[in-house]
């Protein structure tokens, strides 16, 4: 992303905010892994959305109007020492140089210099309850300036969640967010053919995992957007499983829930394959059933369509055909209502994406589903779970596990699905696990009316 970038929305930020008004908002915090040892730093994504600043221990603080510069960057102080043993940092001149900041002042700095920003500003956007540490602090300062009320100061009166008018604007992708996102969206879908490609019975799941992230990292996303699933037979059943350490035998499933982190923006692909290649009667017939609920789905996203109406159509078609294959027994329409196709699907149909995997933004607005819009973009993927000893389901049908979930962007006639470099019909499936190469057979990226 680049500098102008994040200037658009410190501006557009601001002008909700006001000239009566201040924005705090600090970076995730370091957190220990275990002795001497710290989980890998990731900035917070508010924070990066408004500031593109990679390093921690930072605080951005945006004050509309500030004379002396209305875009504050708190942040560490440049010391060779410390970046001999730790790695670089931009220090103040760099937060201004490279960053766009108007004011750089020392992190170890911000308890003397955060009061008198808040001075006489009416309204503090902060999002309240994230991080008690930094909560705690914020109430410090505000208390200091209430004691100087005698003295004439101010303090604000007002505090108002920063996340509402932030997540909104981080709901709408630009253009070059949507240029990131594909891009994410492309390295994870030549890493799921990879995995196509090398899967065998008798590999460990880490094995084909390790292949995901090496295809990941040599295309510049250095780390998953979450813990890659991978998860053969029974293990594709449990919709969060992340052990990732069991063999993979003939004649099962493998499910693939995997995407990459590239430029903070997230990519999130399922993929379900036999792990022979070759699908069994009872394994093709609900994939099938997956595959069309996921084509009914993406049907659905297009401009004007509320948020549910993927959901529904999902929902419908496998209902529907778990009724044929004699899964479910019963009136489609009295199935759908009693939601009986949820002991076989219980999660929903999908979530925003953007630079978290499950993204920010509201999903309702009052009572109603939220309007589809250009530049939203969101997962589609149904799935079908139906582990050993369930209850009245033959035996045949027991331990498959399958997902099918793709990335699709909100266009104005319609949709683009991101992902649509990996393949997903069972015959493509099949052809290239074979080693039958083929690009004919490429998922569908346009999807319109
Ligand atoms: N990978 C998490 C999800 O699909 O929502
Ligand atoms: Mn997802
Ligand atoms: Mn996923």
């Amino acid at each position: 992303m680049n500098k102008t970038e994040f200037a658009r929305r410190r501006k557009r930020l601001m002008q909700l905010v006001g000239r009566d008004g201040i924005a705090i908002l600090p970076t995730s915090p370091v957190r220990s892994r275990n002795r001497d040892v710290e989980y890998p730093f990731r900035a917070d994504s508010d924070f990066y959305y408004l500031t593109g600043f990679p390093e921690p221990e930072a605080v951005a603080v945006l004050v509309p109007g500030r004379p002396h510069g209305e875009y504050i960057l708190f942040c560490r102080e440049r010391d060779p020492e410390m970046e001999t043993w730790h790695g670089r940092r931009a220090g103040l001149e760099g937060a201004m140089a490279q960053f766009g900041a108007d004011d750089a002042f020392p992190i170890s700095d911000i308890d003397e210099i955060l009061p008198g920003l808040l001075e006489n500003r009416e309204r503090v956007y902060y999002a309240m309850g994230c991080n008690s540490e930094f909560d705690r602090q914020v109430m410090e300062w505000i208390n200091l300036l209430r004691k100087k009320s005698r003295a004439g100061v101010h303090a604000p009166g007002e505090f108002i969640a920063l996340d509402h008018a932030l997540h909104d604007m981080r709901l709408y992708k630009s253009s070059n967010e949507i240029k990131t996102m594909r891009r994410a969206a492309q390295i994870a879908a030549a890493a799921h053919m990879r995995a196509m490609q090398v899967c065998q019975p008798g590999m460990m799941e880490y094995q084909v995992e390790a292949e995901l992230l090496h295809e990941f990292m040599r295309e510049g996303a250095p780390s998953p957007a979450y813990p890659s699933i991978v998860g053969g037979g029974a293990n594709g059943c449990i919709l969060h499983y992340t052990e990732n350490n069991a063999p993979l035998r003939d004649g099962d499933l493998l499910l693939i829930d995997a995407g990459c982190e590239y430029d903070y923006y997230a990519s999130d692909i399922t993929r379900t394959f036999p792990v022979n290649g070759r699908f069994s009667p009872a394994q093709r017939a609900l994939y099938e059933l997956v595959l069309a609920a996921q084509y009914a789905a993406i049907e659905q996203v297009r401009p004007g369509n509320h948020w549910n109406q993927p959901h529904e159509a999902a929902v419908r078609v496998l209902s529907a055909g778990l009724l044929e294959l004699g899964l479910l027994k019963g009136k489609l329409d009295s199935l759908i209502k009693n939601e009986a196709y949820r002991r076989f699907y219980m999660h929903r149909t999908g979530h925003w994406l953007g630079m978290d995997v499950h993204d920010v933004g509201d999903y309702k607005v009052g009572e109603a589903w939220r309007v589809l819009e250009p530049g939203m973009v969101m997962t589609i993927e149904p799935g079908l779970y139906i582990p050993a000893g369930s209850k009245g389901v033959p035996k045949k049908w027991w331990d498959i596990g399958i997902r099918i979930e793709d990335d699709v962007l909100v266009t104005k006639d319609g949709c683009e699905v991101l992902t649509c470099d990996v393949i997903k019909e069972p015959d493509a499936i099949e052809a290239w696990m074979a080693g039958q190469a083929s690009t004919a057979t490429r998922s569908r990226r346009k999807a319109s009316r």
